[in-house]
């Protein structure tokens, strides 16, 4: 979830054999080049995705990667697990292992889950300012009644934690399911939600975050977010 940012003079004493003291004269004789254009500042800095280049060497060249997977049943959505398999196991890219989940589902919870190596991205979508809605839909083991509404949007008191939910928005779509949008990722929150009427979770499929949708995605399937869907996700939210 690292996403570090290194002062230039640091990240080239840190990366090679020269010192911080070095790294002014380096730029004086025109030896470094970031994304291309020579340096010119020792205090530049340096984010995980910027190109680095001395003497025509390579140091670093990341590039940010954003997949969206729509999770099956008994996944586990962690990185390494001893007993299940795991997210990554599903994902077949080549920079896979530098991935990390943003917004973890429960094992037995399907749909959406997010993997990126970029953590500055991952920490915007997981800011509650950010508000970004998480669509669930839920199959309830008792009826569901319009009371449930009114109390979903009002918030639920979780005293673990000692917060009250955010306005959550439930929309039933038969006796025993509803869809349910959320702006937080509370540990198990939907099944604590409807916990409060001691109703419980049969089945929890997140459909979407935000615009971004599993829609045309088989259980297991995944794919690269576009351009676009990069360009607008927090567009949404603003306001
Ligand atoms: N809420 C839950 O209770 N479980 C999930 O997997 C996601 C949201």
């Amino acid at each position: 979830m690292k996403s570090t940012t290194h002062r230039l003079d640091r990240f080239i004493s840190k990366n090679t054999a020269f010192s911080q003291a070095d790294v002014r004269l380096l730029i004086a004789q025109q030896r470094i080049f970031l994304d291309g254009m020579l340096a010119t500042s020792i205090q530049q800095p340096v984010t995980q995705f910027v190109q680095v280049v001395l003497d025509g060497k390579c140091l670093q060249a990341n590039q940010p990667v954003y997949i969206l997977l729509n999770k099956p049943k008994g996944v586990v959505s962690a990185t390494k697990d001893l007993e299940h398999s795991t997210v990554l196991d599903l994902i077949h890219h080549p920079q896979k292992n530098a991935l990390h989940i943003v917004g973890r589902l429960d094992l037995n919870t399907t749909g959406l889950v997010l993997l990126t190596n970029d953590g500055a991205w991952s920490r915007q979508i997981s800011l509650p300012e950010t508000k970004l809605p998480k669509v669930y839909e839920v199959t309830l083991e008792q009826p569901l009644t319009d009371e449930y509404i009114a109390v979903f949007k009002q918030g639920i008191y979780f005293g673990y934690e000692n917060l009250t939910t955010q306005p959550a928005y439930l929309e039933i779509l038969s006796d025993y399911t509803a869809k349910l949008s959320i702006v937080e990722g509370k540990y198990h929150q939907v099944k604590r939600m409807f916990g409060f009427f001691q109703n419980k979770v049969l089945a929890l499929h997140r459909t979407s975050v935000g615009p971004l949708s599993v829609a045309g995605l088989e259980l297991g399937q995944s794919r690269l977010l576009t351009t676009e869907e990069l360009a607008t996700i927090f567009s949404s939210t603003k306001g």
